[in-house]
């Protein structure tokens, strides 16, 4: 072969390369229609949650989020408003906002000193140790052991609570209603407050 022919080849193949990888670009963004917007209003620009009783998602698990969100759109996790958000979500969009959420970093909101409120973190950090959740939720570097479970450390006390009580009564997953049967709810409340002050 010529060293023209040669050229002529190698641009035909690169130009090919080219159309390939923005053919599948393109086809990716298509299929993710629906704007970051709908979760962030809820759950925060940064991922840091707007309200008490919705959960930070900045720095929690992928793996985790994708479950749970697929959870929601199967109605399997049952909540009005996460089952109604994630109906006509794809598999595609699941991904890509769990990814997003999972990069952004958790902080520890500054609160007021308040030693009612320590007195309660001490005792949740005893349950805590005692049951072992420290095992599953905690003993990677203040992250869950593997990353299909979620992270507690620094979670919005009033959330926690809610799915303590949620799993207490048996409503949602496997694992966690079991451990959690004859909790109080002031145990709950306790260890829920101790989780939040984690970092
Ligand atoms: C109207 C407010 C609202 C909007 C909008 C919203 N969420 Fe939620 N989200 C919630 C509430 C409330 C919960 C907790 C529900 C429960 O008790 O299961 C939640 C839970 C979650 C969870 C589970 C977190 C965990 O720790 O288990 C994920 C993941 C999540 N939302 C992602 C999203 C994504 C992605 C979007 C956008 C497509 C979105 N949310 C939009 C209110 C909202
Ligand atoms: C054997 C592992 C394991 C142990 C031990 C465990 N958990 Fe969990 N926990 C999980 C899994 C897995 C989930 C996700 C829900 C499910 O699938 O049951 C979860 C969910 C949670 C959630 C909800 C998180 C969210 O973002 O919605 C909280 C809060 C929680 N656990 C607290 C605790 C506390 C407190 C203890 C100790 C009493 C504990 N866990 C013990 C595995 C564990």
């Amino acid at each position: 072969m010529s060293q023209n022919k040669i050229l002529i080849v190698a641009l035909l193949i690169s130009s090919m390369l080219i159309f390939l990888t923005n053919y599948d670009l393109c086809s990716a963004t298509e299929m993710v229609s629906t704007p970051i917007t709908n979760c962030t209003m809820c759950h925060g620009d940064t991922g840091m949650s707007l309200f008490e009783n919705i959960p930070h998602l900045a720095g929690q698990n992928k793996d985790y989020m994708i479950a749970e969100l697929k959870a929601y759109r199967d109605k399997t996790r049952k909540d009005r408003r996460m089952n109604q958000i994630t109906a006509k979500l794809t598999d595609l969009e699941i991904e890509q906002f769990a990814t997003v959420f999972s990069r952004k970093k958790l902080k520890n909101l500054p609160r007021n000193p308040d030693p009612e409120r320590d007195k309660k973190i001490k005792v949740g950090q005893a349950l805590f140790d005692d049951m072992a959740c420290t095992n599953c939720h905690t003993s990677n570097n203040g992250n869950a052991a593997i990353s299909s479970w979620p992270n507690v450390a620094g979670q919005l006390s009033v959330y926690s609570s809610i799915q303590l009580k949620i799993f207490r009564d048996s409503i949602r997953g496997i694992m966690m209603p079991g451990l959690v049967a004859d909790l109080t709810d002031d145990e709950i409340e306790a260890m829920s407050e101790y989780m939040e002050s984690l970092k």
